[in-house]
Formats: structure tokens, C-alpha cells, sequence
């Protein structure tokens, strides 16, 4: 399957976020030679695995994209900002995290002649459609966090045409597991409701509770997004990757207090702007083009997940970016006590 001769030289973005350094730690353990850049706004310098080399740089920074692109045969791109949620009320700053970077590795992935880009889009580009979505299905996103990823996508295909960018697109959904950022209170719902039920506080659920989503267990959809950068078949495709198994968040709530062993009961507050209500995706292409396979279900993932939750910790909650407008934001954003 493979293409290129044993030891390849790798840029991972985002490298010290949850999903970068799952990749950089397979990436290791298949022998390449992996290079990790993330600026550490939303990753911790704990998840970076030793036997890389760890660059602390923003990748807004064009003369520094373009340096550490030199003699890369593959970028794997995964830093962003990825608070959907909030990106409706922060558009400017989470953008500019969220576009800046992805045209400055097209361009250095360009001129120095990168052989393959893997980028990390989202199942929110899909929008409000009916589930599953799948890959044929046209982008519609409900929130500027889609649009850019979106945006993201669209570049990759026209720089294909273009500029003969081989690039493989991989839009994963709901993923958690250890090392998941718990600590934002705009992001990751089940590793706020454990940093939430770690200190004693109830879990919150944003409207009634019957929102439904395919939460994938990190491990399992890692191995699958490192095979894209080696395998030719998954060359110009756009591929879900995520469990094939649905939950509402109800339940998912249910799952996560037991595994916590708390008596706690979940306030539920007014719904979000713009959440979609039904999100969960297609897998057959992810299985025909990345050998994807789910090997922790959702109750075995919040076990392992909370063992490292726990030894972690409490967090004390990180608003990572300002909100740009308040109106209608949710209370627990604006601070009030919950
Ligand atoms: N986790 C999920 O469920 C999920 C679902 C769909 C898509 N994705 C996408 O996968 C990717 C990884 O997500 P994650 O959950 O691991 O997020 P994460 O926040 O844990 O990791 C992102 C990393 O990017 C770094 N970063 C951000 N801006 C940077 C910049 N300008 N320069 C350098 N580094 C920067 C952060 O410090 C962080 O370590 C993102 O692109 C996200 O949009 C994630």
C-alpha cells in the first residue's frame, strides 16, 4: 500500500492538541521521522511525545510554514480552533486561526514540492441535513467553524487541479478520549461534563437532550487518519471517519456520571444558536479506503477516557478566546455561575 520508502519526513500540525498527538505518537511507532508544530493555544506541552521534533510556533506565521516545509514529504494538518459552537459568537478570531494557517501550508506545501496533504476537516461542514450524512452530500454548514473547514476543503481540491497537490480529506466526527482538552468550557462535551462532575458541579445539556451523535473513540480513528497519508486510494477523496454507532446525548450523559460513579443529575439549559440536532455519518469509505475499524465502543472509550480524566484531575475552566458578541450566548459562557 505504501508509496513512499520507509522513514518519510512528517509535519504534523496541532501535534500537543488530543487528535495531533495521537497521530504523531502512531506516526512514531511506525518508524517515520515526525516533526510536531503547534503554537500550545489549546494543546498542553504533556501530550508531546519525546522521540518527535516539537516546534512551539503559530502557523499564522508564513515564513515560518514555509521553513518547516522544507524536505517534507507529508503534512498532516490538524491544528484550528474547533469550538463550533462558539465560532457563531467568535467568527474573526477563531477564522483567523482557522484559515490563516491552511493557506500558508498550501502555498509552502506548493513550492516545496510536499508529496501528500492530509487535512483534518469536520462532519460540520455538513450542516443541518438528514443524517447520515454522506460525502456525496453537497456543504451546507451552519456556523462559521464549517465554512472555514468548508472554505479548507474547496482550496484542496482547486490546488489539486491547479498545482497537482495530492491531498486526501478526512472529516472526523465527535472524537474524544485522553488527553481531549477538558479544561474549555466552549468545547468537547464530554470532557466538560467530566471536568464538571469532577468537581462536584452537574453536568450541563443545552436543550432537551435529544440531540444524537456518534462519539468515536480516539485510537480507532487515528490509526485510519494515519493510513491516509500512505495510501494512494485515498488520494483526492473526501472520507468520514467516526463510529458507525449513534447515541443521543442523553444517554451519553447517562454513560459518562456512571462511569464517574456520581450521583449527579444534568441541568438542561435553552438550546444552542445553530446546533444541529442530528449528526452522524456515513463509514463505508472509511473502512473500503482506511481500514477503519471501531475497537472501543462508546461505554469501553469513557472508561479509559475517565481513568485518565481522573488522574488529571479537576481542571480550572480555560476560555481560550474572548467572545465577540454576547448576545444570546449561552449563560454559562458569560460567566454566571452554574
Ligand atoms: N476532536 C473532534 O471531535 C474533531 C471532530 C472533527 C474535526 N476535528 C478537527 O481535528 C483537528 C484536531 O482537533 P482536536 O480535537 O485534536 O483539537 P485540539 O484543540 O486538541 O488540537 C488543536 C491543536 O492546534 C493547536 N493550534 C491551534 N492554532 C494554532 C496555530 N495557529 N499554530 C499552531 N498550532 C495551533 C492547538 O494548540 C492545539 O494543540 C482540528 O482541525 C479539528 O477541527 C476534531
Amino acid at each position: 500500500m505504501r508509496y513512499i520508502l520507509f522513514m518519510s519526513n512528517i509535519l504534523v500540525t496541532g501535534g500537543a492538541g488530543f487528535m495531533g498527538s495521537w497521530l504523531v505518537d502512531e506516526l512514531i511507532d511506525r518508524g517515520e521521522n515526525v516533526i510536531n508544530v503547534d503554537n500550545l493555544s489549546g494543546g498542553y506541552l504533556r501530550n508531546v511525545n519525546k522521540k518527535c521534533t516539537f516546534i512551539k510556533g503559530d502557523l499564522r506565521d508564513t515564513k515560518l510554514v514555509n521553513k518547516i516545509t522544507k524536505n517534507i514529504d507529508i503534512i498532516y494538518h490538524l491544528a484550528a480552533y474547533a469550538a463550533e459552537g462558539q465560532s457563531v459568537f467568535s467568527p474573526i478570531e477563531i477564522n483567523e486561526i482557522n484559515l490563516r494557517p491552511m493557506n500558508n501550508l498550501l502555498v509552502a506545501a506548493v513550492n516545496n514540492n510536499v508529496e501528500k496533504f492530509v487535512f483534518a476537516s469536520s462532519m460540520a461542514v455538513y450542516g443541518d441535513q438528514k443524517p447520515p450524512f454522506d460525502e456525496e452530500l453537497s456543504p451546507n454548514p451552519e456556523d462559521p467553524y464549517g465554512a472555514a473547514k468548508a472554505y479548507c476543503e474547496k482550496v484542496l481540491e482547486i490546488f489539486k487541479k491547479a498545482h497537482r497537490l495530492r491531498y486526501t480529506i478526512i472529516r472526523p466526527h465527535n472524537v474524544y478520549g485522553p488527553r481531549q482538552n477538558i479544561a474549555d468550557p466552549y468545547r468537547n462535551v464530554l470532557g466538560i461534563w467530566m471536568n464538571r462532575i469532577m468537581k462536584n458541579k452537574p453536568p450541563i445539556i443545552y436543550g432537551e437532550g435529544k440531540q444524537i451523535r456518534a462519539f468515536s473513540y480516539v485510537e480507532d480513528t487515528i490509526k485510519a487518519f494515519a493510513n491516509a497519508g500512505f495510501y494512494r486510494k485515498s488520494d483526492s477523496e473526501i472520507i468520514n471517519l467516526g463510529s458507525p454507532k449513534y447515541t443521543s446525548i442523553n444517554e451519553a450523559c447517562e454513560l459518562v456520571l456512571k462511569t464517574f460513579d456520581s450521583k449527579l443529575k444534568p441541568i438542561h439549559v435553552p438550546p444552542r444558536l445553530q446546533e444541529v440536532k442530528f449528526a452522524y455519518s456515513t463509514f463505508k469509505k472509511s473502512e473500503t479506503l482506511l481500514d477503519y475499524k471501531e475497537e472501543h465502543d462508546l461505554e469501553e472509550g469513557l472508561v479509559l477516557m475517565a481513568n485518565w480524566a481522573k488522574k488529571l484531575g479537576p481542571q480550572k475552566s480555560t476560555y481560550t478566546l474572548p467572545l465577540e458578541i454576547k448576545r444570546n450566548a449561552p449563560e454559562v459562557w458569560l460567566r454566571k455561575k452554574m
